[in-house]
């Protein structure tokens, strides 16, 4: 969508006077597990199911994952259950090619299923579907990135990909402090984002690990420069590994942090309660579509997470299992006019530029701590194959509109 047309679409939201609710994020979330104890044991004598990706489908929860059978990394889908408690006896079906930590969603412009994975032939890759239950009814494997993680000891890991109405972005870690984005024409996709990308929050490595998921709030208003996309990462941390949170107002741009490290965390053991688990790990937002947008409702924010006893297993040994975590201090419903207090109200825009106009991003944060990991953090020997190159490729200028007055409340919802 050019800048013009997201003005047309802001003038015919005004005029329709369309309003909807949304719930801003807290600052400190407090959850539950609901319930406090794993959700689904492996079968088929696996070790563990981890790293889940979870839609709505068809009014049934739709859930991939990794799976380790004897030490060897694989991947799964459980057969559709309606309710949670419905998870424990959902069949789990492993996959003849293993697509692991995979990323499933539904892009709708082309109206395919796609599931975006580690570990292939390429950095990271992608196989579509028409039907995404069958755990192996899915094509062939082709790329979806080819480059490297500079300074990441096991290359790219932990892919996620999200769409605007312009473009799609690819996010991933590195295992090494860092989070890096690729950026494409949403017309190419399904497609590889190539070889580039740009790294765009740096940190200790404990403090930005590994598993980020970036996500769309429902129903923020887009002339607002709120927060309109959030990012969760996976950080290690002294008791167990944690989520910290960073939230955007587009997907091009920076990244700040809402909720901060250990002791206030997005979601960890200290405000998830949790007690059978040390960790709260690797898993999924879930999501209110099933589509590229990978939309989250923050009224009802409930996340799919992995979590494991006590073990002195080595890292790619260690029994995880599912639960689901409840948001238990959601903020208030608001209706229409956002939470900006401020009457001169910027607008923050995203437009695609035909010249060469390019720029990177890179916010760094720094924290002064001192963790001490209780568990290995290795989570596969290297490949072989990995290319370290990471150039910037940023593609997006920022276009900022100051509004003098507070216009009529309109809201943009896909
Ligand atoms: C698990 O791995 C073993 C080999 O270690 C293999 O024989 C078996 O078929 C696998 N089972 C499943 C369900 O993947
Ligand atoms: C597990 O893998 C090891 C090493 O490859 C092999 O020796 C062993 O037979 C496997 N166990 C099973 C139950 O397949
Ligand atoms: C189940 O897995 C364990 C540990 O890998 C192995 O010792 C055992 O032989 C396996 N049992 C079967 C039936 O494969
Ligand atoms: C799951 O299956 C077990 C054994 O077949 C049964 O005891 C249990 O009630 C079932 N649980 C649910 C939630 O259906
Ligand atoms: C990747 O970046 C390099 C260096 O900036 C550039 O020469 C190359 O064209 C880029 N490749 C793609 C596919 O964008
Ligand atoms: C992003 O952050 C960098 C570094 O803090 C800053 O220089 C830049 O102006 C920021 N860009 C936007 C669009 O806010």
């Amino acid at each position: 969508m050019s800048f013009r047309t997201s003005l047309n679409l802001l003038v015919s939201a005004a005029a329709a006077g369309i309003t909807a609710q949304y719930c801003d994020l807290p600052a400190s979330p407090q959850w539950a597990a609901t319930p406090d104890a794993p959700l689904a044991l492996p079968m088929h004598n696996w070790t563990s199911l981890k790293d889940f990706t979870h839609v709505p489908y068809e009014g049934q929860h739709l859930v991939y994952g990794s799976n380790v059978n004897n030490s060897t990394y694989g991947s799964m889908n459980f057969g559709l259950f309606k309710d949670w408690s419905g998870m424990a006896n959902a069949s789990q079906n492993g996959m003849n090619s293993p697509t692991v930590a995979p990323t499933l969603f539904y892009f709708a412009p082309k109206s395919i299923w796609v599931l975006c994975y580690q570990w292939g032939p390429t950095a990271f890759s992608y196989r579509t579907s028409l039907d995404p239950t069958n755990a192996n009814g899915w094509g062939p494997t082709e790329p979806l990135y080819t480059g490297g993680a500079a300074g990441a000891p096991y290359g790219p890991i932990d892919q996620t990909v999200i769409a605007d109405d312009d473009n799609m972005y690819l996010f991933f870690a590195g295992d090494d402090g860092s989070i890096y984005r690729s950026i494409m024409d949403i017309d190419s996709f399904p497609g590889s984002f190539g070889p580039n990308a740009t790294t765009i929050l740096m940190d200790t490595t404990e403090n930005l690990f590994e598993a980020v998921q970036v996500y769309k709030l429902k129903g923020q208003y887009v002339l607002h420069a709120l927060t309109k996309w959030l990012m969760i990462v996976e950080c290690e941390g002294s008791v167990g590994r944690y989520f910290r949170s960073f939230t955007a107002t587009n997907l091009g741009g920076n990244f700040t942090e809402l909720s901060g490290l250990e002791s206030n965390p997005f979601a960890g053991k200290s405000n998830t309660k949790i007690t059978w688990s040390q960790d709260v790990s690797h898993g999924d937002l879930i999501r209110s579509t099933n589509d590229q947008t990978f939309e989250v409702d923050p009224c009802n924010l409930q996340m799919l997470i992995q979590g494991h006893g006590p073990t002195t297993a080595a890292y790619n040994d260690i029994p995880w299992y599912p639960d689901l975590i409840t948001l238990q201090n959601p903020a208030p419903m608001q209706y229409g006019g956002g939470s900006s207090s401020s009457s001169s109200m910027k607008t923050t825009m995203t437009t695609k530029m035909s010249t060469s106009t390019s720029h990177s991003t890179s916010t760094s944060t720094s924290h002064s701590t001192s963790h001490s990991t209780s568990h290995s953090t290795t989570k596969c020997p290297a490949p072989s194959t990995v290319t370290h190159t990471v150039t910037p490729s940023a593609k997006t200028v920022t276009v900022t509109v100051t509004h003098s007055a507070a216009p009529t409340p309109t809201w943009y919802q896909n």
